[in-house]
């Protein structure tokens, strides 16, 4: 499939995502919203891929926010369906059955610290800034950042955060639980990559099951979702995978691992 706006490319089982508009640095406007929409079905769809990057293009930024030039021109009815859009791609993200590592390079904000909260786990240049900066432009957040904010790094953080708009460095970032590691910026590719291949060469149905559990066990009530944890352990059985990582264990030899359910 040909995007406009967004690179993609698979390598070892990794695919890569890349928001390319770097003379906006990455702004998010309806065809990106789009495109990264067709692009995680196309991923979801692919036996190929196991684990995805994303990422931004050029040195500078992940994703600067929503275009503000496209969003300026916006009637309300047309900013509730583009924050819609836009929820709803983060959604599809966390919904697909692979891990996507967000690899931040440089400006992550508004709709872009968003995007990288909608990832299974953020690494981040030390070059990164995060924020949500929305509330100096007369708005709000729009993809998850007065939802999914608070539920990464608790209610009072992204209260400060969505109420000051300030820009906070990656070591802030990652003190509050937003990023899980900081590299130097030309670590940071590598990094993800070698995070991504370690994923990639996992039984497939245990990844799946990590993600999906962590990601809809979590609001769930403990009881609730320790039976759905159950239930999931009892199905890893039924797998090859099982069979073959418990008797690679045994035999003394790494597991060679097929992914089939
Ligand atoms: N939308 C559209 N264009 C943007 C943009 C955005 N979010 N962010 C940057 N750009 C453009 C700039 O207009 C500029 O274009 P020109 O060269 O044509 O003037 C170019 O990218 C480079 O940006 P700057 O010259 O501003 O670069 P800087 O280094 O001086 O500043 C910055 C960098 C601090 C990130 C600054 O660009 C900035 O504050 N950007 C806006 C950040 C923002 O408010 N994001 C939230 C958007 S709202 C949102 O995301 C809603 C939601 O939740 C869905």
């Amino acid at each position: 499939m040909a995007y406009e706006t967004i690179l993609y490319e698979v390598a070892d089982g990794v695919a890569t995502v890349t928001i390319n508009r770097p003379k906006v640095l990455n702004a998010l406007n309806p065809q990106v919203v789009s495109e990264l929409d067709q692009v995680f079905r196309a991923i979801d769809a692919d036996p190929e891929v196991k684990v995805v990057i994303l990422t931004g293009a050029g040195e500078k930024a992940f994703v600067a926010g929503a275009d503000i030039a496209a969003m300026s021109k916006m009637t309300p009815g047309q900013a509730r369906n583009f924050s819609r859009q836009l929820q709803k791609v983060t959604q599809l993200m966390e919904e697909i059955a692979k891990p996507v590592i967000a690899a931040v390079n440089g400006f992550a904000l508004g709709g872009g610290t968003e995007l990288a909260l909608a990832c299974d786990f953020v690494y981040a240049s030390e070059k990164a800034k995060f924020g949500q900066p929305e509330i100096n432009l007369g708005i709000i957040p729009g993809a998850g950042g007065t939802q999914r904010l608070p539920r990464q790094v608790g209610k009072a953080w992204a209260k400060e955060l969505c109420l000051t708009g300030e820009i906070i460095d990656a070591a802030l970032a990652k003190e509050i639980g937003i990023v899980n590691r900081i590299f130097p910026p030309e670590e940071l590719m590598p990094a993800a990559k070698k995070t991504a291949a370690t994923i990639a060469a996992k039984g497939r149905v245990s990844t799946r099951a990590v993600k999906e559990l962590i990601n809809f066990g979590y609001d769930l009530p403990l009881d609730h979702a320790l039976r759905l944890e159950a239930e999931t352990f009892g199905q890893c059985f039924a797998s090859p995978d099982q069979a073959e990582g418990m008797t690679a264990f045994l035999e003394k030899r790494p597991p060679k691992f097929t992914g089939e359910a």
